[in-house]
């Protein structure tokens, strides 16, 4: 199974792409994840995006393109896996399905997440996330059990460097205008499953499978 985790800067894509990764047992591959951690250990690709990812812009396509197909070439991808946040432009999009298509593979599902601006603004202020294992908490809607730790390793939460106000408004921005339309690409392959964000992340997850079994049977 390969699934594409689509959706606005906060819309939830790492939190469902963890329920999804836990119950397939496949990996959860976030591009922003990666990013991070490359940033954490100061090394070159983190020292090359740093800036870019706090100002809300999109890492250049020639280094996000090579890092996430090195990614799924690993042996643990073999049955499958959840791509969050990748692709994230049409150039993306295409290295992806010409480098699957070497292996006679494809993509399976295109899961679009859709959350209103406005709600994301609220939800953002009240993030916390795992600084080893990336899992998202929200004060607010999805506290962990332990106030300020995470419930899956037990490191201490963080707050996200890029969560500002400032900088949410331009990842939103950046989304719109050259993340959104590559919706209309997986529509045109009949992949797209859409998807009301807002409610639960339970019932979000619930709506997911729910779509999965009834597009899996078309
Ligand atoms: P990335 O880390 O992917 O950030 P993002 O796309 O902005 O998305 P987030 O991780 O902020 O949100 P999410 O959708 O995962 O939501 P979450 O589940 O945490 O990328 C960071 C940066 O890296 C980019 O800006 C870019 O610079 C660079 N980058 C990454 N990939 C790239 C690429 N392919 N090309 C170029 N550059 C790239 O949820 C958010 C909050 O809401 C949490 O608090 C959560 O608990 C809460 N929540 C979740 N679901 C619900 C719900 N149903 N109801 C209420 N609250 C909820
Ligand atoms: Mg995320």
């Amino acid at each position: 199974m390969r699934i594409i985790m689509l959706g606005a800067p906060g819309a939830g894509k790492g939190t469902q792409s963890t329920f999804f990764a836990e119950r397939l047992n496949i990996p959860h591959i976030s591009s922003g994840a990666i990013f991070r951690k490359h940033i954490q250990d100061q090394d070159e690709i983190g020292k090359e995006v740093k800036d870019i990812i706090e100002r809300g812009e999109l890492v250049p396509d020639r280094i996000v393109i090579e890092m996430i197909m090195e990614r799924i070439l690993q042996r643990d991808c073999q049955r499958g896996y959840i791509l969050d946040g990748f692709p994230r432009t049409y150039q993306q999009a295409t290295a992806l399905k010409h480098a699957l298509l070497e292996f006679g593979e494809e993509i399976d599902h295109a899961v679009y997440l859709h959350v209103p601006d406005e709600n994301i603004k609220k939800r953002m202020p009240n993030r916390l996330v795992c600084p080893k294992c990336d899992t998202p908490y929200n004060i607010m809607s999805n506290p962990p059990l332990v106030p300020g730790v995470c419930d899956r390793c037990g490191a201490i939460l963080q707050e996200r460097s890029d969560d500002t106000e400032e900088t949410v408004q331009k990842r939103l921005e950046t989304f719109h205008s050259e993340t959104e339309p590559i919706k209309d690409y997986y529509r045109r392959k009949g992949l797209i499953i859409e998807v009301d964000g807002t409610k639960d992340p339970d019932e979000v997850y619930k709506d997911i499978v729910k779509a999965l079994v009834h597009h899996g049977n078309h």
